[in-house]
């Protein structure tokens, strides 16, 4: 899926469009209104790990022109690729940050400040010695609940089952979570699990998956959403 090298096109895009819409990493909170230049704060900030070529980020983005997508790779291609769409399609709504999503979320993300976390096909790392390289992990998630706004969203896609099971777990584990799916399914092994979502209208099916699907294989979306302070309130009432 992923080209290795920048094609002309993507480099053009990069040179021509990357000081628009390409914000460089620093260290120091990201300044949302500002960086896409909108008067009105109602806007929904989502931030969109590891998008890959960017097919995905530009459908949604232009699915819904009135919220505002920071999208975060670190592949310059990709980064190419997206800028390139961005211009051919006059997309006004996305904003590029070319680094370690960990590092935005640690330096550029105020906390409690994402409306919605996309995190769509993140690598499955098969190998059972490779598994602690993915991304969804306990301190992950943990880190980026602190950046969502009470009532914001986390939406995570694999069509790699175990992978599926293991974000299941550990988004059920964090308690400021809740699961807006209960529906069952059965999977490739014949358990029983709940707790996956349909796929949200928004996210296109890519010819990736579609070429996958059609073989038989599985996808699975998970959609959180954070919690109201409950503890506060508790807190507050002895
Ligand atoms: C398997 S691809 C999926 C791409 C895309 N989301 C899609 O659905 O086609 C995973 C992408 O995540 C990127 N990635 C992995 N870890 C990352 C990180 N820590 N920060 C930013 N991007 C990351 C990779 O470079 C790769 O492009």
């Amino acid at each position: 899926m992923r080209a290795g090298r920048t094609t002309l096109g993507q480099e053009r895009a990069l040179a021509e469009l990357g000081p628009h819409y390409l914000i460089p990493y620093r260290t120091g909170l990201l300044d949302w209104q500002h960086t896409f230049g909108h008067a009105s704060q109602n806007r929904l900030r989502i931030l969109e790990i590891g998008f890959g070529m960017g097919e995905t980020t530009a459908h949604i983005a232009q699915l819904r022109p009135d919220d505002d997508f920071l999208a975060v790779e670190v592949h310059e291609p990709g980064v190419g690729a997206l800028l390139k769409k961005i211009g051919e399609e006059h997309i006004q709504n996305i904003r590029i940050i070319r680094h370690d999503a960990v590092d935005v979320l640690d330096q550029m993300i105020a906390d409690d400040s994402l409306d919605g976390v996309h995190i769509f096909f993140p690598d499955p790392w098969h190998k059972k010695k490779h598994n602690k390289r993915r991304l969804v992990q306990p301190d992950f998630i943990q880190k980026l609940c602190s950046k969502m706004k009470a009532g914001g969203y986390v939406h995570m896609a694999t069509d790699w089952e175990e992978y599926a099971l293991q974000m299941l777990k550990v988004l059920n584990e964090q308690e400021r979570l809740q699961n807006t799916s209960k529906t069952t399914e059965v999977m490739e092994d014949g358990q029983v699990v709940s707790g996956f979502a349909q796929r949200p209208s928004y996210r296109p099916i890519t010819k990736f998956e579609n070429r996958g699907l059609k073989l038989g294989h599985g996808v699975w979306d998970l959609v959180f959403v954070k919690k109201h302070h409950e503890a506060s309130f508790t807190q507050k009432a002895i």
